[in-house]
C-alpha cells in the first residue's frame, strides 16, 4: 500500500477514535498543539489570524504568532503603479475606508489606486476602534513582518488575470527578500491560487517553489495538477474521504504525494470531520480553535 494511503487510514482511524474521546490525536508539546506542522497535520492561520485581528494586514500575522501559530495565509494583488499588496478583495471597501477618504473613486478597484493612494487608507478601523491607523501592508513591509515572526507562509496570487505578469513579480520580490533560498525552500514557503494557469507559470519560472492549487478538480484530472502542484486545497465542503485518498494516490511536481489543505475550518466539528478524512493541513480565521479541538479530547 502506498505509504500516504497507509497515513491516511490511520489518520483517519485517529479521527474516529478521537470521535469517540478514546485517544489525544496529539501528544502534550509536539508542534501541531503549538500551531504548525506535526508531519501530518499544519494550520494555517487564513488571512492571518483574521477572526481576531484585521485580515492581511501586519497586525493579523502578529497575531497568529502570538497565538502560537508558525503558517499564515495571506493574498497578493498589485496597484495602479505597479506595486505588490497584501489584501484580499479586488476593491477596497470592505477593509478600508476608501470611500470616506477617495469619495468619488467608485468602485475602488484595487488596481486603479496607487501604492501611495492606498498607504493613506485605514486598514483596521472596521474591525475594531483599537486596529484604527493599521495599514494595508505591501508585499516588502508584509514578508519582513513574516521573517521577522520567524513564521511560514501559503501566500495566495489572487485574481491574477486582473494582474499580468504578477508572478514573475511575486517571485522576484521573494527572492529579493531571501525566501527562495534553500531553507525557506524546504518548508517555509508555498505559493497557492485558483488559476491552474497562474501556478503552470510559478512552476515553470521558479520549479524549486512548492505550489498549491485553490479548489476541487475532478479525481480524473488530478494527474495533470501533479505535473506543476504539491497540494490540492479544497473547501471543506467539497471534501470526503475518497476524494483526499485519491489525492494522495499522486505524486506532486516535487516527487511526494499531493497533499490537501482544508479551508475554511473554524469550528471543532469541521476540524474533526476534516481530520478523519485525512486531510494533511487546514487553514482558518481561528487556528486556537483548531489546536483546542484536536488537544482536547
Ligand atoms: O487558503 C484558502 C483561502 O484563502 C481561499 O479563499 O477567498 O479566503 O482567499 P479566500
Ligand atoms: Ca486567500
Amino acid at each position: 500500500m502506498h505509504t500516504r494511503a497507509v497515513t491516511a487510514s490511520i489518520t483517519a482511524l485517529l479521527g474516529i477514535a478521537a470521535l469517540l474521546g478514546i485517544v489525544a490525536l496529539l501528544p502534550p508539546g509536539s508542534d501541531a498543539r503549538a500551531g504548525g506542522s506535526a508531519g501530518w497535520l499544519t494550520v494555517v492561520a487564513h488571512r492571518g489570524a483574521s477572526a481576531y485581528a484585521p485580515e492581511n494586514t501586519l497586525a493579523s500575522i502578529d497575531k497568529a504568532a502570538a497565538l502560537g501559530f508558525r503558517w499564515v495565509e495571506n493574498d497578493v494583488q498589485r496597484t495602479r503603479d505597479g506595486r505588490l499588496v497584501v489584501i484580499h478583495d479586488d476593491n477596497l471597501q470592505r477593509t478600508t475606508d476608501v470611500r470616506r477618504v477617495f469619495p468619488d473613486r467608485s468602485p475602488w478597484k484595487v488596481k486603479d489606486f496607487t501604492a501611495a493612494e492606498i498607504a493613506r487608507l485605514d486598514a483596521g478601523k472596521w474591525f475594531g476602534r483599537s486596529y484604527a491607523g493599521t495599514r494595508v501592508p505591501t508585499l516588502k513591509q508584509y514578508m519582513r513582518e513574516v521573517e521577522h515572526n520567524h513564521e511560514k507562509l501559503l501566500l495566495e496570487i489572487k485574481n491574477p488575470g486582473l494582474y499580468p505578469g504578477i508572478e514573475r513579480q511575486t517571485l522576484d520580490l521573494l527572492g529579493k527578500e531571501g525566501w527562495l533560498d534553500r531553507s525557506h525552500l524546504a518548508g517555509r514557503l508555498i505559493v497557492q491560487s485558483f488559476s491552474a494557469d497562474s501556478l503552470r507559470i510559478v512552476h515553470r519560472l521558479a520549479p524549486a517553489v512548492r505550489t498549491g492549487f485553490l479548489g476541487t478538480p475532478s479525481v480524473a484530472s488530478l494527474h495533470r495538477y501533479a505535473d506543476f502542484t504539491d497540494l490540492v486545497n479544497p473547501p471543506y465542503t467539497a471534501l470526503s474521504r475518497g476524494y483526499v485518498s485519491a489525492v494522495h494516490a499522486f505524486d506532486g511536481a516535487h516527487g511526494r504525494p499531493l497533499e490537501v489543505f482544508a479551508w475554511t475550518v473554524d469550528d471543532a466539528a469541521t476540524a474533526w470531520k476534516v481530520v478523519g478524512y485525512g486531510v494533511d493541513g487546514v487553514i482558518t480565521d481561528r487556528p486556537d480553535v483548531v489546536r483546542t479541538a484536536l488537544a482536547g479530547f
